[in-house]
């Protein structure tokens, strides 16, 4: 059965491109004749009924906007029966039949209690972290990517000048994409990220071969999941007595303006979730493999771990030597 109404929220850890699936979620539903809602702070909104109609000019000149005008929160209640059943019954006091949430796998959780509640649900993948499997990509992580790139660049420029290494921590909670993606775009002699263990005095030998070898700077990227990025730079001075400065990046990666490519993943998954709930789906996941529109069960994306991109590991450590 179609859906006559529906919601848009945000939740979990924000990311670039959130606002441009806000956007297309809006427009399209209104496109298609539904009655549209935005909830505020995620599943905190939608639970203390923070709901509020949503037309053509309340998701204008967003799309270039970092963030997410809806905001978003942690919420505790929404882990609990009660809390689930208020959401669903603050949605059906609205006349609303269908949620659209865009998050991680933790939000995810929240939009299959729900559509177990009869409350036809799809997820968008709203995370820099680019670790829920089923989507090539995460709505961010290209943003992410591409501001760990640039930060990148700049060091490179300081650590030739004087000869040094740089380890720069990345984000990615569990999950070493960003890591992996910015240390192949940028040449970094050394990525390291929860997939894949690692020695220190591996990365220290590797470290004092390069500047024997000539080079006249290191750069090791460390996902955030595998230790700080104190830790490896004294790891590494303490083996070879070379000097090795730190930057971590932080929050900076949550920021800014989201790429094109942020933009135009972020549209088309939130039109092609209002057409799933148009056409009665719910509890689904939805994606782009190999630039195909994709809607998997959510039960299934968050029982499967995101599998790492091994070729591309062995590819940038073969490149960068
Ligand atoms: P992300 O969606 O980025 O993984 P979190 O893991 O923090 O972020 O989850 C965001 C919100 O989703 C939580 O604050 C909570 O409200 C809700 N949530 C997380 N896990 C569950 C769950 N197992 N059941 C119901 N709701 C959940
Ligand atoms: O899940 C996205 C993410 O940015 C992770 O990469 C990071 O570890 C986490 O959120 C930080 O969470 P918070 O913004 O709550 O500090």
């Amino acid at each position: 059965m179609s859906v006559k109404s529906i919601a848009v929220l945000t939740s979990g850890g924000d990311s670039q491109g959130m606002n441009a699936a806000v956007r297309a979620v809006v427009r399209s539903g209104l496109f298609h004749g539904l009655k549209v809602f935005g909830v505020q702070r995620g599943y905190y909104g939608l639970i203390h009924n923070d709901i509020r109609p949503m037309d053509l000019r309340s998701v204008g000149d967003i799309i270039q906007r970092g963030g997410t005008v809806l905001q978003t929160a942690r919420c505790k209640e929404m882990m609990t029966p009660e809390g689930q059943q208020l959401a669903a019954e603050n949605l059906r006091k609205l006349g609303i039949d269908g949620l659209v949430v865009i998050g991680g796998d933790g939000s995810y959780q929240g939009a299959n209690k729900l559509s177990q509640l009869g409350i036809k649900t799809m997820g968008l993948p709203g995370t820099i972290d680019n670790d829920i499997p089923f989507t090539d990509f995460t709505i961010g992580f290209d943003t992410a990517v591409s501001i760990v790139v640039d930060a990148v660049n700049k060091l490179r420029d300081t650590m030739t000048s004087h000869e040094r290494s740089s380890v720069v921590e990345v984000m990615g909670r569990h999950c070493g994409d960003i890591a992996l993606y910015a240390g192949l775009a940028s040449g970094a002699e050394t990525i390291i990220v929860p997939e894949v263990p690692f020695e220190i005095e591996q990365v220290a030998r590797r470290m004092k071969e390069g500047f024997e070898a000539g080079k006249r700077h290191s750069i090791i990227i460390v996902a955030e999941g595998v230790g700080k990025g104190e830790d490896i730079a004294k790891g590494i001075s303490d083996r070879t007595g070379l000097d090795a400065r730190v930057t971590v990046l932080g929050h900076i990666q949550r920021g800014g303006t989201p790429t094109h490519n942020d933009r135009i993943l972020a549209s088309r998954l939130g039109d092609f979730a209002v057409r799933k709930l148009i056409e009665g789906d719910s509890g689904k996941a939805c994606g782009v493999i190999r630039n195909e529109l994709v809607a998997t069960d959510i039960a299934t994306v968050v029982a499967t771990k995101k599998p790492f991109n091994m070729d591309l590991y062995d590819l940038a450590l073969r490149l960068s030597q």
